[in-house]
C-alpha cells in the first residue's frame, strides 16, 4: 500500500514541477500576443486574419519572406520580419502605421529609385497587410 503511493507520488511531483510552469509560461505567450495583435489593429484599422490571401493576390510573397504565409520565400526584397520594431520603411521613411500603408501602395511616393513596385493594392488592402505585420 505504502509503496504504491510512493510510486505515485513522484510522476504526480513531476508532472506539477514540469507541467505547471509550461502552461504558466504558454498562457503569457497567448496573451503577449493577442496584446500584439490588439495593438496592430488599433494602429492600422487594419484586420491581420485578411492578410494572407491579400499577400498571395499582390505577390508580395514573391519578393519577400512573410512568416506565416506559406509559399512567401522570396529575396528579392528583405524579409518581412519584426516591422514593428523597425525604425525606418525602405531606409527612407519613419516607421509609422500610416507611412507602411503608404508603403505598401506606393513605395515610389518615399523612395523614387525603389525596386519595390506598386502592385495595384488599394489602400484598405494594404491597412490589413500592415495590421498583419505589425501583429507579429
Ligand atoms: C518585385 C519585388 C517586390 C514585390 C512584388 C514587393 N516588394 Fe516589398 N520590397 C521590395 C524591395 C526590393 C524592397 C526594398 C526596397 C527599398 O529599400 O527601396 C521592398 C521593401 C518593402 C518594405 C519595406 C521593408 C523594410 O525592410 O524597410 C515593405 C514593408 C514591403 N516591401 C512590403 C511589401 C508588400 C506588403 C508587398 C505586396 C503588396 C510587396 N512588398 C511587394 C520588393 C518587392
Amino acid at each position: 500500500m505504502q509503496a504504491a503511493s510512493a510510486d505515485l507520488k513522484a510522476p504526480l511531483l513531476l508532472a506539477i514541477i514540469v507541467v505547471l510552469p509550461l502552461i504558466v509560461v504558454a498562457a503569457s505567450v497567448v496573451k503577449e500576443r493577442q496584446q500584439r495583435r490588439s495593438v496592430a489593429v488599433a494602429m492600422t484599422q487594419g484586420d491581420p486574419s485578411q492578410a494572407p490571401p491579400i499577400f498571395r493576390r499582390y505577390g508580395c510573397g514573391g519578393c519577400h519572406v512573410i512568416p506565416g504565409v506559406p509559399g512567401a520565400d522570396g529575396k528579392v526584397g528583405g524579409p518581412l520580419v519584426d516591422l514593428r520594431e523597425r525604425v525606418y520603411l525602405g531606409g527612407v521613411v519613419e516607421n509609422t502605421a500610416d507611412n507602411l500603408i503608404n508603403w505598401i501602395v506606393s513605395p515610389q511616393r518615399f523612395s523614387e529609385r525603389s525596386a519595390m513596385p506598386a502592385t495595384g493594392i488599394t489602400e484598405p488592402e494594404a491597412r490589413h497587410l500592415a495590421a498583419y505585420l505589425y501583429a507579429q
